[in-house]
């Protein structure tokens, strides 16, 4: 049997934990709608392990739904009933600590595209003229990289 080597390692929570979450959409009124019921799982803080989790599914059946929650997203943040913790902690809203990329293609129209380029670095702090830089040299990279077909 493998013993923990630490108690702090012993009691490392969850990376992410499900407790009998429930989201229903438009909940209390005639288009009310049950997305997720009673979802319970944990994805264990494994030391020294890098570690790909997928969810699985139709079309459909909460992916997104269970991906936002842990993104705290609105509107399927809050559950309507259960809870969303992240290293252990309640998720009450997003956080800069929980990356996610959007199902459909998403930006701020009302920033310019190096505005939306260095949106991350603006809400790190990051002074304006570094992260328009930083930005800048994403951007060439992107477009100078050779394209799939050059690459051959
Ligand atoms: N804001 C909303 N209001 C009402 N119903 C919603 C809302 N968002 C999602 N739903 C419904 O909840 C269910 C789960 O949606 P969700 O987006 O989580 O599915 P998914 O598994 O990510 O699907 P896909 O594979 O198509 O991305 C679907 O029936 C969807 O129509
Ligand atoms: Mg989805």
């Amino acid at each position: 049997m493998e013993m923990p080597d630490s108690d702090s390692e012993k009691e490392k929570p969850p990376v992410v934990e499900f407790r009998n979450v429930t989201k229903t959409f438009d909940a209390g009124t005639d288009r009310a709608f049950t997305a997720v019921k009673d979802v319970t799982f944990k994805v264990e803080d494994k030391p020294d392990a890098g570690e790909f989790i997928g969810i699985l599914g139709p079309s459909g059946c909460g992916k997104s739904t269970i991906l936002r929650c842990i993104a705290g997203l609105s509107p399927q943040h809050p559950p309507t009933s259960g809870e969303v913790l992240v290293h252990g902690e309640n998720v009450t809203e997003p956080g800069a600590d929980r990356g996610m990329v959007f199902q459909d293609y998403t930006s701020f129209s009302n920033r310019t595209v190096l505005d939306n380029v260095s949106f991350g670095l603006e809400c790190q702090g990051v002074g304006k003229k570094d992260r328009h830089e930083r930005a800048r040299d994403w951007i060439c990279l992107l477009y100078t990289s050779p394209s799939p077909r050059d690459r051959g």
